[in-house]
């Protein structure tokens, strides 16, 4: 509605050409950097990592060229690197040997198992830098479900016990800020009862807490190696592409329960949700720019259909215009690289 006191805007309080030329703060770099209304660097990125068994050890995930998975000795000095280049956090992500993997998801409890130790790894490297590890059931579970499988459905409550088990020995290993991106209800408040309750009153959550059941995790599911377990899909947990409000429903939930930091995911297709949380919810909100944008952008790259670095350099900057604090990105260690050296053009 245009304001009872003000004039509607007229093309005279507008402005007009030729008094207005658009085009002349575009003419030279300095001039375009002066006025800028958004940044992108490297305390803007997330790295996700994904850890296997082994030593000295890569293994390159088939669907997402580039990326590798690493043994623990290999992720601490890729932790190590990410540090070097200026980006606050890396996310970890467990390829777990199938023979582990269970209807009750019992390796996800398990002091000694991957991401714990890589996250011990990295902590007494002592190199400053976050570690984020994912709480959910699926690259632990039989069948490749983030939650509890009884009786054919996915069990909320029960699912919930699980993982606060997962949360407690994921803190105890050192992990900075737990992700739980399972969707159970309720999850975000227990796990910082029982967080509390255990002393680990400053371990901070991020809460994957508007996540859309999506065809871009495939790569990901071949990533952890749960695509071929998986049976069915995760409807009944994850949202429906086709809602917005109920991802503002979701989040304001999340905040309430006690979640430091938001996650909103996937991110290109989903940027009109970015925007609403960060701006109508005014919490720390982050993107993830998900396995399948990845292998899309990746895809059309090697077919030299685009030119990789100014394709994932705008990519990543549509999220801070949307108004992201940060996004998690395959391409963290390219992006900052590329925004390191290119800090004056
Ligand atoms: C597991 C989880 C998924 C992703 C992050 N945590 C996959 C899923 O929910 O099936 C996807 C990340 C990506 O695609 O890059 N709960």
């Amino acid at each position: 509605m245009p304001s009872k006191y003000l004039p509607a805007p007229s093309a005279d309080t507008m402005g007009q050409y030729p008094a207005v030329r658009m085009r002349r703060t575009r003419q030279a770099a300095w001039s375009r950097r002066l006025v800028a209304e958004t940044t992108l660097s490297a305390a803007d990125l997330i790295w996700p990592l994904f850890v296997v068994e082994g030593a000295n050890t890569r293994v390159p995930v088939a669907s997402m060229p580039g990326v590798e998975r690493l043994s623990v000795d290999l992720i601490v000095d890729t932790a190590r690197e990410a540090a070097d280049l200026g980006i606050p956090a890396v996310a970890l992500f467990p390829f777990t040997d199938p023979k582990l993997r269970t209807e009750d998801a019992a390796e996800a409890w398990n002091r000694g198992n991957l991401v714990n130790r890589a996250t011990r790894g990295i902590k007494a490297a002592n190199l400053g830098i976050g570690v984020i590890l994912d709480v959910a059931l699926d690259p632990y579970t039989s069948h490749g479900h983030d939650g509890l499988l009884i009786d054919g459905r996915i069990a909320n409550d029960a699912t919930i016990g699980a993982l606060i088990k997962q949360s407690l020995v994921q803190a105890e290993a050192g992990c900075d800020v737990l992700a739980p991106s399972d969707m159970m209800d309720g999850r975000i408040g227990a796990i910082r009862g029982a967080l509390e309750t255990a002393g680990h009153q400053d371990t901070m959550i991020m809460a994957y807490a508007a996540k859309f059941a999506s065809a871009f995790y495939g790569p990901f599911r071949d990533a952890v190696g749960s695509s071929s377990t998986l049976k069915g899909d995760k409807r009944t947990y994850q949202m429906d592409p086709a809602n917005t409000n109920e991802a503002i429903r979701e989040v304001r939930l999340d905040i309430a329960e006690g979640a430091d930091m938001v996650m909103v995911k996937p991110g290109m297709p989903y940027l009109d949700i970015v925007r609403r949380v960060s701006h109508e919810l005014a919490v720390p909100t982050f993107a993830y720019q998900v396995s399948g944008e990845y292998a899309m952008i990746m895809a059309a790259v090697n077919a030299g259909y685009l030119d990789g670095d100014r394709a994932i350099m705008e990519s990543l900057q549509g999220f801070k215009r949307a108004g992201a604090s940060g996004v998690l990105t395959y391409f963290a260690p390219k992006a900052a690289r590329y925004l390191n050296k290119n800090i004056t053009s």
